[in-house]
């Protein structure tokens, strides 16, 4: 019988980024499932109120090696989980140094230790559709990835350098490509990444939504409930080992449309401030047909409309919430004019 067929009664996992919005979810599974869970996290995107009872916190940085070797020579773990990053992918252009620093380079002090340890079993990597670029529609795996901004070239760097640590070290691996996900948990208060949360915020605050260019561009939201469960199950699929996976909605939206969907979900008249158009990929959404073989049980499918109404649910609880402006632009120059303002508020 495989390793992955016979999961221990209390495999211990190690999960990056646990405080943070898809971190917390894996965490739950996990937990359920009777794993152990060490919860790392620097706090500098989530918050320690995420971390589900039962997990083991720990607030430290992937970058601190002689912390993330003390995690695994303390805890011999069966699993990684590694979904630590700062995903601000249209930002990541102006702050190159920080995007490579935790995205790639934390990610390899993981892979080292991972090897290292000789006890993991598995290590799942959260890497992002943000690898494809422009690639042709819809983006599937086998496409050659052609990345066209640093949070990608990072993703796809860590991708490649785990492919590598299989071959060089037999270090067995799942990566997961999600793209634009929302839900409960996200946290609404980042003012440059996460459509859906940064809406909802501004309506909470009275304020227009703000579109960038002509709101024509077009994503695949996908609910957390679609993501989730599977990085969190992928360790016991025996088909899914070494693979790599597309995860999350099929239906592309625009954001224009969707800027509709959230104002009937919060209950106000659509209120709309047009900015400059950012330098992005306009439409970016994926195939899912190879998750849903390996997968298919845990596939829910849960659509735009009814995502949207239970985030509303949850944000009209919690209400909205202040985000800290980024500090450390590192260079200025194409920045867009609404994020050069809040750097010097
Ligand atoms: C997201 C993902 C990234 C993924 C990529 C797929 C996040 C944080 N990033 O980036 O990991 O790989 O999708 O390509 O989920 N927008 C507005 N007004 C705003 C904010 C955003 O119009 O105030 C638009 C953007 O121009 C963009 C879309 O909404 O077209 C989504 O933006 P965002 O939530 O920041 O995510 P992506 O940049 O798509």
């Amino acid at each position: 019988m495989g390793v992955l067929n016979n999961p221990r009664m209390h495999a211990c996992s190690l999960v990056t980024g646990a405080a943070g919005f898809i971190g917390q979810h894996v965490c739950r599974e996990l937990l359920d499932k009777g794993h152990k869970v060490v919860a790392l996290d620097d706090l500098s995107g989530g918050f320690e109120e995420n971390v589900p009872p039962g997990a083991h916190f720990v607030r430290g940085s992937i970058n601190d090696v002689a912390l993330v070797n003390k995690l695994f020579q303390e805890h011999r773990f069966d699993y990684v989980f590694h979904l630590a990053a700062y995903a601000a992918e249209g930002l990541s252009h102006f702050i190159k140094t920080f995007n490579y620093t935790n995205n790639l380079l934390g990610s390899v002090n993981l892979i080292n230790a991972s090897v290292n340890a000789g006890t993991v079993k598995c290590f799942v990597f959260t890497s992002s559709i943000a690898v494809y670029g422009r690639n042709q529609l819809p983006m599937t795996e086998d496409a050659v990835p052609q990345p066209e901004d640093p949070y990608g070239i990072a993703k796809y760097a860590v991708e490649l350098d785990l492919k590598e640590a299989h071959e060089m070290f037999g270090l067995n691996y799942v990566i997961f490509r999600p793209h634009n996900v929302y839900g409960e948990g996200q946290n609404i208060g980042d003012p440059y990444r996460n459509v859906i949360g940064i809406f909802m915020n501004l309506i909470l605050q009275s304020k227009p939504m703000t579109l960038f260019g002509d709101g024509s561009q077009t994503r695949a939201f996908s609910y957390i409930s679609d993501v989730a469960p599977i990085i969190a199950d992928s360790i016991h699929r025996h088909g899914a080992l070494n693979q790599v996976f597309n995860v999350g909605a099929d239906t592309p939206y625009s954001v224009l449309e969707l800027a509709n969907t959230v104002a009937e979900a919060m209950e106000v008249k659509p209120d709309l401030k047009f900015l400059p158009a950012r330098n992005e990929v306009v439409h970016a959404y994926s195939a899912h047909e190879k998750v849903k073989k390996h997968f298919g049980d845990l596939v829910k499918n849960v659509p735009l409309k009814e995502g949207v109404r239970r985030m509303a649910d949850w944000v009209k609880t919690t209400g909205s919430r202040q985000g800290q402006p980024f500090r450390n632009i590192e260079v200025y120059q194409n920045l867009p004019p609404s994020w050069l303002a809040l750097a010097k508020k």
